[in-house]
């Protein structure tokens, strides 16, 4: 049996799909479990991934888990989203039947000061690995998919925000490639200890960049404009961050555009192979036309 949770969410549904498809026994924890399609293949534990009690009822049974931490934006700090959301999960699992776990994570291991949201997502990865399982950090760049998250400014403007200078040139990797490879990984439990796999995408690309492939695939000027850390800190606070959340957000994004994304060799790119032109025309273009 493999316990999924966040099967609401971008990743974890895709990964679902695919345990489903392979016919695989799948236990999910959901707070709202109304908002998943009925399914009789599907083993429904009602509750937070959070929450001792929901874990307790999650985890008989179970050998393998795909582990997400939502880092939920409302929360009063990066740690409580994180580690404080995985300490009940961490503290069960020994006593548990699981012997291999799939996380997802970031970029960023060995980067020297404050990252954020990232220091917090490598804390979990540490707190799950000292458990004692066979453990694979998805270590993730950007996910291209946060594009999407602006759809509204790309459709009614031409435009997109980041606090990033528009000619750097930084991973950025598609949610439907990391969802691919972890459920290849709990489809085959056939590998051991606790390793990071960084997840790069094909290739680096700008902001300006991206804009100019978006502007291809839509067949419309878009552009790519830089707000400053205090602007954007705020836009993050705008939609609902909290204090603590926002100066994470600020704390990472400095830390991107100071290189910590590249710690890691371009050559262990590989497995990623979907181009941000290819994710416009599958996913950007249909949300923006509707
Ligand atoms: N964005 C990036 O560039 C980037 C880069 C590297 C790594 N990451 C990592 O990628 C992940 C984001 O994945 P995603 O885009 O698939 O997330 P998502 O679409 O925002 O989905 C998050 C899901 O978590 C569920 N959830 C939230 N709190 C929960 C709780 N307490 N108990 C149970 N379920 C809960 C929500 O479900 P309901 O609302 O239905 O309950 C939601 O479906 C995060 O781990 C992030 O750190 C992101």
């Amino acid at each position: 049996m493999i316990l999924l949770t966040t099967p609401t969410g971008d990743i974890g549904h895709r990964v679902l799909a695919r345990l489903l498809a392979a016919d695989t026994p799948v236990r999910v924890i959901a707070r709202d479990p109304s908002k998943l399609a009925p399914d009789p293949r599907i083993d429904v534990v009602e509750g937070s991934m959070s929450d001792a009690a929901t874990i307790a009822r999650a985890l008989p049974g179970v050998t393998g888990v795909f582990w997400l931490p939502p880092g939920d934006p409302s929360l009063p700090s990066a740690d409580a989203a994180y580690s404080g959301v995985s300490q009940a999960f961490c503290t069960a699992l020994p006593r548990s039947a699981v012997t291999h776990v799939v996380g997802i994570s970031a970029l960023g291991r060995g980067w020297p000061k404050p990252a954020g949201q990232v220091t917090a997502t490598l804390a979990v990865d540490d707190m799950i690995a000292q458990t004692g399982v066979h453990y694979r950090a998805l270590a993730c760049a950007s996910l291209m998919d946060n594009i999407a998250r602006q759809s509204d400014p790309i459709r009614t403007l031409g435009r997109f925000f980041q606090p990033t200078p528009g000619n750097l040139k930084l991973p950025h990797v598609a949610k439907g490639d990391v969802a691919r490879i972890a459920a290849d990984l709990l489809l085959d439990l056939n590998w051991a200890g606790a390793e990071e796999r960084p997840l790069l995408g094909p290739e680096d690309l700008s902001f300006d960049e991206m804009a100019a492939i978006m502007s291809e695939v839509l067949g419309r000027e878009i552009a790519a404009v830089e707000l400053t850390m205090a602007q954007f800190g705020q836009m993050m606070r705008d939609l609902g961050a909290s204090d603590g959340m926002a100066q994470a957000y600020v704390e990472m994004f400095t830390a991107k555009n100071e290189g910590m994304d590249h710690l890691v060799a371009p050559s262990s790119r590989r497995d990623t192979p979907t181009t941000f032109r290819m994710w416009c025309e599958a996913e950007l273009r249909p949300l923006i036309e509707g």
